[in-house]
């Protein structure tokens, strides 16, 4: 049997639908149980419900052979473990968001331009690479409030509607990545457990949006 860790949150019900279609549907409704861990019904999987934050710290550490990750949170804490597959759903992009009229252009880069973000290192990373000097503020959640109330010229986040920004009056300056929901494998059990990986890896292929 294998442990794999899965992200309580928005993305379980998706990784729900998606596990069921792939031959490994949970013996309980992940969404309403308390419970943190949870077998699939035909007792080749384990699930570990943990928050997304995280989820993969117990691949990385080797407490769950595998898991469910969204790609923003792989972007934000570049855990050291594989990557193998894209599974196509809980899409959303990672952009750079702020209020329509520039208050501070991304062009100069004489004084450092505030950002608010959930990403912290997502962030610093990108106005690195963009050659803008950056004060990243590190929030927990309701991010956009600090772009709404000048905390923050821009903030950092994932959009997927596009709702909260709409709500709030911002929109998107600049697309940073495509997110979705990937599989992680801790290294040594890709090869230690190589042929039952492999068998899931084949199961969730198949399942593929
Ligand atoms: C995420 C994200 C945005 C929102 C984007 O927050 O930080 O606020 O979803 O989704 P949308 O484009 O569909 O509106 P989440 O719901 O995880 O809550 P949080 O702000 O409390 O972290």
């Amino acid at each position: 049997m294998l442990r794999m860790v899965l992200p309580t949150g928005r993305i379980i019900k998706e990784a729900e639908i998606f596990l069921t279609r792939a031959g490994y549907a949970p013996a309980e409704n992940l969404a309403a149980t308390r419970k943190l861990l949870v077998p699939s019904k035909c007792g080749r999987l384990e699930y570990l419900l943990v928050k997304p934050v995280d989820a993969p710290l117990y691949v990385e550490q080797g407490v769950a052979e595998c898991g469910i990750s969204g790609k923003d949170v792989l972007m934000e804490l570049a855990p050291d473990l594989l990557e193998p597959l894209d599974l196509g759903f809980a899409k959303c992009r990672m952009a750079v968001a702020g209020r329509p009229a520039i208050v501070r252009s991304l062009d100069n880069t004489l004084s450092p331009v505030r950002v608010a973000s959930k990403f912290p290192r997502v962030a610093r990373l990108h106005f690195e690479k963009r050659g803008i000097p950056s004060v990243v503020f590190k929030l927990s959640g309701s991010v956009e409030i600090g772009a709404v109330l000048g905390l923050a010229h821009y903030i950092v986040d994932i959009v997927e509607t596009g709702t909260t920004l709409r709500e709030n009056g911002l929109v998107v300056h600049e697309e940073i990545a495509a997110c979705s929901a990937r599989l992680v494998v801790n290294r040594a059990a890709f090869y230690t457990q190589n042929e039952v990986v492999n068998n899931l890896m084949a199961d969730l292929r198949k399942a593929l949006p």
